[in-house]
């Protein structure tokens, strides 16, 4: 299996360590590409520039006032941020990310964004929070970072309300990549190296008991793509054209919104 190349731990060092090193996101070369003008307007500058996701969950989400939201991999707040705006002052909207640094940005852009967010710490490995509180469960180009994505699929299951839905965005595979791709560090903090195919992620839903599945949307994630964002360094994104064959240049993965229901 393609996400043993590398063991567990190394791959969590490698993501902990990039995301840790960035100075900035992709900014609005990665936001124009997939948010509408009625987001971006609720959003303050920092959230845009820190802005690291592989697409827009929110025309898919349907997220409603007074829902509960829970956004994994919150990043620097802009999925929080806009989740909180929608699902009102009935609703709640709270962001989980690994990161202190990265919980700091958020919650300082929520503040700045007059949004009343909550920001937590933690792995989506190990979501800390109880059974069955979650409406709706968004994501943004995270769950690829994990090894272990059943597991965060069986956290999420965990979380949802019955009734409750998870709508994330992430980068699948049609074809296995280049060992030197799938082994570099850095690819997998860039979501492509852990990305899975459709199938085999329709594998994992249903096995932790999601129905309603749906995979939509799928936009091409190229090299040109992955340019706009830091993680991909110049070294990488030399190794990457070097390795794949020039069809591909243009087509290294596809973005895909993934809904899911947990059934009352
Ligand atoms: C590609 S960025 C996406 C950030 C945000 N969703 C956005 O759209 O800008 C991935 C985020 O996931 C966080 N992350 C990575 N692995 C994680 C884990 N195991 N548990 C929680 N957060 C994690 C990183 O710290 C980073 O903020």
């Amino acid at each position: 299996m393609s996400d043993d190349l590398l063991h567990q731990d190394d791959i969590k060092a490698a993501v902990r360590s990039a995301y840790t090193a960035i100075p900035t996101g992709g900014g609005e070369a990665v936001t124009r590409r997939s948010y509408r003008p009625q987001e971006l307007e609720m959003l303050p500058n920092g959230a845009i520039s820190w802005a690291l996701g592989v697409g827009n969950p929110f025309p898919y989400a349907e997220i409603q006032p007074g829902e509960m939201v829970l956004d994994i991999g919150s990043g620097a707040g802009i999925d929080t941020i806009i989740a909180a705006k929608l699902a009102g002052p009935d609703g709640r909207a709270l962001g989980l990310d690994m990161l202190d640094e990265m919980i700091d940005r958020a919650r300082a852009h929520a503040q700045e964004a007059g949004v009343d967010a909550e920001f937590i710490q933690g792995e989506m490995e190990a979501i800390p929070l109880p059974d069955a509180t979650i409406d709706v469960v968004i994501s943004n180009g995270v769950i690829n970072l994990s090894p272990r994505k059943s597991r965060v699929l069986a956290e999420i299951f965990r979380v949802l309300k019955p009734g409750g839905r998870m709508c994330i965005v992430d980068l699948t595979v049609d074809e296995d990549l280049p060992a030197p791709v799938l082994t570099s560090p850095a690819a997998w903090a860039g979501c492509v190296s852990g990305a899975l195919s459709e199938q085999v992620f329709r594998r994992k839903l249903d096995k932790v008991g999601f129905a309603d599945v749906w995979i939509g949307n799928p936009v091409a994630f190229g090299l040109r793509e992955a340019a706009l964002y830091p993680l991909f360094t110049p070294v990488l994104l030399d190794e990457m054209r070097q390795q794949l064959p020039a069809d591909r240049h243009d087509d290294v993965a596809t973005s895909v919104i993934v809904k899911a229901a947990k059934r009352l």
